[in-house]
């Protein structure tokens, strides 16, 4: 299948997410409710030869350049480090990334670099316990800074650090995030809240937007567009200065680093994106916000061939949704609902 996973949009997606499971260690307000939600059946979950199978699909046959590993929390799964070493054996040049909560990470690090792993992203949205318990209703935040360093030290860099900023919570702690990670050499990129919390309890007016997070930062930093080619990241960058009195602000002190700022609500990035997902059951998602699933899992489980694989693939692209709709502001967002899984269930 030589045209790869195009849509009618004309979008390629060459960026694959697959998530390996459904279960995590935190309860991020964000994302999960603080109980009562039931994990998926182990039986119903991808096994390592299914995902192994899959990736194998997706990069000999329909284009895929890059995978990501997600969750809920990927380094639940007891098999983690002999998936990746499977991708990797089958795949020598394939960038492996994985997006991780960080919990456990400190002991895991340097196996995930062994086994072939490229890359790691780490959600971290304070450096206060009180803050930190509040927000991921755990108290592991001592886990999760020990697990970013460690990931640095294994050779798993550049780390990039994910801060969701909340009202009232941990808004106000960012430009102090920000100098932590500056420091530490570690990206940091602080992310609109979507509407993928398992209580529903997103509101527009209490969404941290991008403009806000730039001028919550300008009060000591100034902050510059990165001249590097956004090539369909979600991330728009920038370089950050100290903001310094006087009137050749900014300008002429030296670059501190660079800060990302993720607008998925207020400023879409949709036109260029390249993503393809897989969420933990197997099923073939192509947007975050896509109301349809495809079940390439249960296909492969009926003794299906790779073409067949493909084909099936190839379809659940083709219709991607042009946009998710969530920047349609006022009382009449008419082309966005909100989907019943939460971040957890689909796969960060
Ligand atoms: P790299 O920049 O390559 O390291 O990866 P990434 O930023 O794409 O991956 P990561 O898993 O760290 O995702 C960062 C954030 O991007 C997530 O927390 C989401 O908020 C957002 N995100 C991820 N995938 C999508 C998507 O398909 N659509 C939108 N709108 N946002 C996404
Ligand atoms: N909105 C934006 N980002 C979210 N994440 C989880 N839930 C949401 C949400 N509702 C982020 C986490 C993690 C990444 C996988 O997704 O911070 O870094
Ligand atoms: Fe777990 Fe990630 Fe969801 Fe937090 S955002 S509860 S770490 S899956």
């Amino acid at each position: 299948a030589p045209a790869g996973l195009a849509d009618r949009y004309g979008r390629r997606a060459t960026d694959m997410r697959l998530s390996l499971t459904d279960k995590c260690n935190l309860r991020c307000t964000y994302c999960m409710p603080a109980d009562g939600l039931e994990w998926l059946a182990k039986q119903a979950v991808m096994s390592a030869a299914e995902i192994v199978r899959i990736v194998k699909v997706g990069v000999e046959q329909l284009g895929v350049r890059e995978l990501r590993l997600t969750g809920g929390e990927p380094l639940v799964r007891h098999d983690l480090v002999d998936i990746i070493a499977a991708l990797r054996a089958n795949h020598p040049d394939l960038p492996i990334s994985m997006t991780t909560n960080g919990v456990g990470l400190a002991r895991k690090a340097a196996v995930l670099k062994d086994a072939g792993l490229t890359r790691i992203n780490v959600s971290l949205d304070s450096l206060h316990e009180e803050t930190f318990t509040k927000l991921t209703r755990r108290p592991f935040l001592g886990q999760v800074l020990a697990g970013v360093d460690a990931a640095w030290a294994a050779g798993l860099g550049p780390v990039k650090l994910n801060a969701v900023l909340m009202r009232g919570i941990n808004d106000a702690e960012s430009p102090q995030l920000l100098a932590w990670a500056l420091e530490r050499g570690y990206e940091l990129r602080f992310i609109e809240q979507m509407p993928l919390d398992a209580d529903h309890g997103w509101t527009r007016r209490n969404m941290i937007t991008a403009a806000e997070i730039r001028a919550l930062l300008s009060r000591d930093y100034v902050l510059t567009p990165d001249p590097r080619a956004r090539d369909g990241a979600p991330a728009e960058r920038f370089e950050v200065r100290r903001r310094r009195e006087g009137p050749a602000d900014g300008a002429g002190s030296p670059l501190l680093g660079t800060v990302g700022i993720i607008a998925s609500v207020t400023e879409p990035f949709c036109a260029d994106c390249r993503r393809t997902r897989i969420t933990a059951e197997g099923k073939i998602m192509s947007c975050l916000f896509s109301r349809e699933e495809f079940d390439l899992l249960g296909l492969l489980r009926t003794g299906a061939g790779d073409d067949e694989l493909a084909q099936r693939w190839q379809d659940a692209m083709w219709i991607k949704p042009k946009a998710h709709g969530m920047d349609h502001v006022g009382l009449d967002a008419p082309d966005f609902v909100q989907p019943d899984r939460s971040m957890s269930a689909i796969g960060g």
